[in-house]
């Protein structure tokens, strides 16, 4: 219950950043972990970790979580003490890369100013053939990431039992 009402203290506070009023649900969590392992082994980054609903279900995984928000970052330094934690943008993060990784991206991007930085850094980085895949989940029907040059790009699952409920994109 704790972890719910700091996500919505900080939707209402931010919500064009945090996207929607309550963390994502289990289903949504295991179909990401589920989409995860049809996928080639790769160090993972976990951008937008939140409370931690999508960390939970693959942090057996050994993510690298990048959260910009403090408060949320302090929950899950408490919460996967084993995990490496960066308290940043997604985009300084992303910049830093250097080995090849998957990425499993939880930030809103319908109407985020963010895109414009976002997907630029992720072309570039799977041309270098240091981003193997992506996996994104979205509450818009339209592929959110239609502007990276993939070569394959999926909507994978649907997640009724979600608020809202959501798509679940995989690119490779
Ligand atoms: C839709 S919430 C998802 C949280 C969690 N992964 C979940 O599924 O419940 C989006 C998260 O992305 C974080 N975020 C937004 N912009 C970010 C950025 N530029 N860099 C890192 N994290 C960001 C927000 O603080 C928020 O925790």
């Amino acid at each position: 219950m704790r972890k719910k009402i700091l996500f919505l203290k900080k939707y209402l506070k931010n919500p064009q950043s945090v996207g929607s009023v309550i963390p994502s649900s289990v289903f949504l969590g295991q179909a990401i972990y589920n989409s995860i392992k049809e996928l080639d082994q790769a160090s993972i980054i976990e951008i937008g970790a939140g409370t931690g609903a999508i960390t939970q279900h693959i942090s057996s995984l050994n993510p690298l979580l990048v959260e910009i928000d403090k408060e949320f970052c302090t929950l899950l330094k408490q919460n996967y003490p084993h995990l490496d934690i960066v308290n940043s943008c997604a985009i300084e993060q992303l910049k830093k890369i250097d080995e090849k990784v998957g990425l499993v991206v939880s930030i809103p991007l319908i109407n985020n100013p963010f895109k414009e930085l976002f997907i630029p850094i992720l072309n570039d980085l799977y041309s270098r053939g240091l981003l193997r895949w992506c996996v994104i989940f979205t509450y818009g029907l339209s592929n959110p990431l239609e502007q990276v040059n993939f070569e394959t790009k999926e909507r994978k699952r649907f997640v009724l039992k979600n608020i809202p409920p959501a798509h679940v994109w995989v690119y490779s």
